[in-house]
Formats: C-alpha cells, sequence, structure tokens
C-alpha cells in the first residue's frame, strides 16, 4: 500500500507524504513549451500521450508522492455538451448552458468523449513507481454548475438570483451531474488510478442555509459512491472557514484538504477521525524564505501526530520558483 492511501485509509502517522495541488502547470518551463505548442488547452488535455507527459513532468524533477493527471474538473461539462475554451489570463469559458441537450446526455457519449482521460491515467500508471500514487480528481456539482450556469459575480460573490429562479431545474442538473461524476470516478479509477480528490473550489459562495442542499449532499453521494467502491477519498471543499466541522460530520470523506484560511491549529482540534491535508498559503512560495519555512515548519509541528498530507490551501501559482517547491519537498521529508 502506498504512503498517501495508508495515510488516508489506515489513518497512518508515521511520515507526511507530499504532492501539490496544480504541481503540474505554468510554473514548470517544461509545461510552458509543450503548452506554447498547443494553443488548445481543451485538446491538450484530450490528447492521452501529452497530458501523460505533462502529469509526469514534477514527478521527474521532484521526489513526490503523488502524481495527478493533467486535466480539467471542466472536461465533464465539455463531455455534456457544453463548449469550452480557455482564454489566456481570463480562464475558462463555457458556452450557454441548453437544458434540454444536458438532459438528453448519454453515457457512452460522455465515455467516449473522455476516454482520451482514461488512456492518459493508464499510460501515467503503467510508467509510475508503485509506491506513488496517481490521483484522479472531479469537480464538485455545485462548483462545476458555478462554470454552467455562468453564476460567479466576482470572487466572493454568486448570483443567486438567477440561480433561484430555476430552483428546482438546478435540483435537477446537480442530480443528473452527480450520476455522470460517479461514472467518470469510476472510469478513471478502471484505467488505475489510487485516488480521488473532489473540488469543491467555490463551496465558500453558498449562502450557509444553502450549504446541506448544495455542499453536504452533493458531495456526501458522491463519497458514499468512493466508499461503497473502496476508492480512497479527498474533498476540498474551500472557503467553507469553521463550517469545516459540519462539511466533515455531513460528508465523512477518508481525507479533507484546507485552505489557507484556515487555522491549522484549529484544523488540528476540531477536524478529528480523518486525515488532513493541505493549507500553506501559495503565496507564501512567492515570497521571503524565511517567513515561507518558519510556516512550513510550523504546519509539520501542529500536525506531526495526527496522519497528515503535506500540500497548500490552493493550486501552486504561476511564478512559483521550482527551487523552493524542491526545497520544501526535502524539509517535508526530513522532518519524521
Ligand atoms: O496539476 C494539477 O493540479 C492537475 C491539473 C488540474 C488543472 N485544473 C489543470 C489546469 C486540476 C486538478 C484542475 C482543477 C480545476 N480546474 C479547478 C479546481 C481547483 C481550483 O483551482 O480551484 C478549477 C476551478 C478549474 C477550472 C479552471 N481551469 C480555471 C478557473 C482555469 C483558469 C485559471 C488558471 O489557473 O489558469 C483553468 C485552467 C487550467 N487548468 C490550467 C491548468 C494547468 C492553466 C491553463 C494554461 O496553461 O493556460
Amino acid at each position: 500500500m502506498n504512503k498517501i492511501t495508508n495515510c488516508l485509509l489506515n489513518k497512518n502517522n508515521s511520515c507526511f507524504p507530499v504532492w501539490f495541488m496544480r504541481q503540474a502547470g505554468r510554473y514548470l518551463p517544461e509545461f510552458r513549451k509543450i503548452r506554447q505548442a498547443n494553443p488548445d488547452f481543451v485538446k491538450l488535455c484530450l490528447n492521452s500521450e501529452l497530458s501523460s507527459e505533462i502529469t509526469l513532468q514534477p514527478i521527474k524533477r521532484f521526489e513526490l508522492d503523488a502524481a495527478i493527471i493533467f486535466s480539467d474538473i471542466l472536461l465533464v461539462p465539455y463531455a455534456l455538451g457544453q463548449d469550452l475554451k480557455f482564454i489566456n489570463n481570463e480562464g475558462p469559458i463555457l458556452s450557454n448552458f441548453a437544458l434540454k441537450d444536458f438532459l438528453k446526455a448519454k453515457k457512452g457519449d460522455f465515455n467516449n468523449k473522455l476516454q482520451p482521460v482514461y488512456d492518459a491515467i493508464s499510460k501515467t500508471r503503467n510508467k509510475l513507481n508503485k509506491k506513488k500514487s496517481l490521483i484522479a480528481f472531479v469537480g464538485a456539482p455545485w462548483t462545476l454548475l458555478v462554470y454552467m450556469l455562468n453564476l460567479k459575480l466576482s470572487d466572493k460573490t454568486v448570483n443567486l438570483e438567477k440561480f433561484n429562479k430555476n430552483k428546482s431545474e438546478n435540483l435537477v442538473i446537480l442530480d443528473k451531474l452527480n450520476d455522470f461524476l460517479c461514472t467518470h470516478i469510476q472510469n478513471q479509477f478502471d484505467g488505475g488510478a489510487d485516488l480521488v480528490q473532489i473540488f469543491d473550489s467555490w463551496a465558500g459562495l453558498i449562502p450557509s442555509s444553502y450549504l446541506k442542499e448544495y455542499c453536504y449532499e452533493p458531495n456526501k453521494k458522491l463519497v458514499n459512491f468512493c466508499k461503497k467502491n473502496k476508492f480512497p477519498v479527498i474533498c476540498f471543499p474551500k472557503g467553507l472557514n469553521n463550517k469545516y466541522v459540519d462539511f466533515l460530520d455531513y460528508v465523512k470523506p477518508d481525507g479533507l484538504s484546507i485552505d489557507y484560511d484556515v487555522d491549522p491549529l484549529w484544523a488540528r482540534d476540531n477536524l478529528k477521525n480523518v486525515c488532513l491535508q493541505g493549507g500553506l498559503d501559495p503565496k507564501l512560495l512567492l515570497g521571503d524564505e524565511k517567513k515561507l519555512f518558519y510556516e512550513v515548519d510550523k504546519y509539520l509541528k501542529i500536525f506531526k501526530k495526527t496522519p497528515y498530507i503535506f500540500n497548500l490551501g490552493h493550486g501552486l501559482l504561476p511564478d512559483t520558483n521550482p527551487d523552493v517547491l524542491n526545497n520544501i519537498i526535502k524539509k517535508v521529508h526530513s522532518y519524521k
């Protein structure tokens, strides 16, 4: 059993496994080179040879305990019929959502469209040392819906009026998404993934009175599917603050990734019977190294006796220096 699975399922605390969200990305010159030659991001994600190569780039450079498959959460709405484009410096754009087309989506077509992702997973698993995990991922239904219906007004607010106008319709969409996400998880495990992370990046935009319906319940359905199939699962409901406690009580995943707004000491004392992950602010990697290593040390000390996977409180930023990452990894591995 590899280190991360042992940490997640057996709550083993004999070492700190380490990986990083967005470890395959723009901070690596070798990624930028492939990206420049492949301006269509969706096509790149669906090129199994290249996406496997990108997945393995950080593994070749650093002593990481896991590879995370190079893909994107928005390939699911793409496979369900929405056009997807990534505009430089603007982020992703999905074509207008059409309920009629969405409701007509079929599993066979969905599987065919995403087959290159599953092929990339198999190719990567064959090349990756057995001791290292291969991480699959999905976006949680709420976070996907934010993009599919274009609900975000800013990084702090969501257009709830637009959402509430068609509330019953939206709940139907969430449910159908859940079903396709289970299929996507299953296919990724069939391809050779070892564990799955569920990204609910916009959970923090949901008003508290809606949290159960739009965040906890959809996450729980995915986690229960994983548990039934013995797939280790980590949830990342970003932005929940002290509601992480309610999330954990309700959803009960094997692992829980905390964001940079969560106080690690509070997390250790209030989030029990789960393997915690992450937390360190990615912005610290861009600043003074002394301050950075003081903070890295703080997380290691706090989580010394608990099952903990070292990671960040969100994805690596494109301006990160790869050498800094290397120094963090060495420090984490030499700690216990
Ligand atoms: O290394 C890894 O973590 C694996 C690959 C990965 C990507 N996206 C590749 C990517 C993963 C796990 C994701 C998840 C993802 N995608 C999330 C959840 C995590 C989070 O960041 O909150 C979300 C919300 C998306 C949607 C998305 N994809 C956005 C908003 C953007 C644009 C912003 C940005 O960072 O550029 C993307 C593009 C994207 N996905 C890139 C990469 C490497 C950058 C594309 C480029 O090279 O231009």
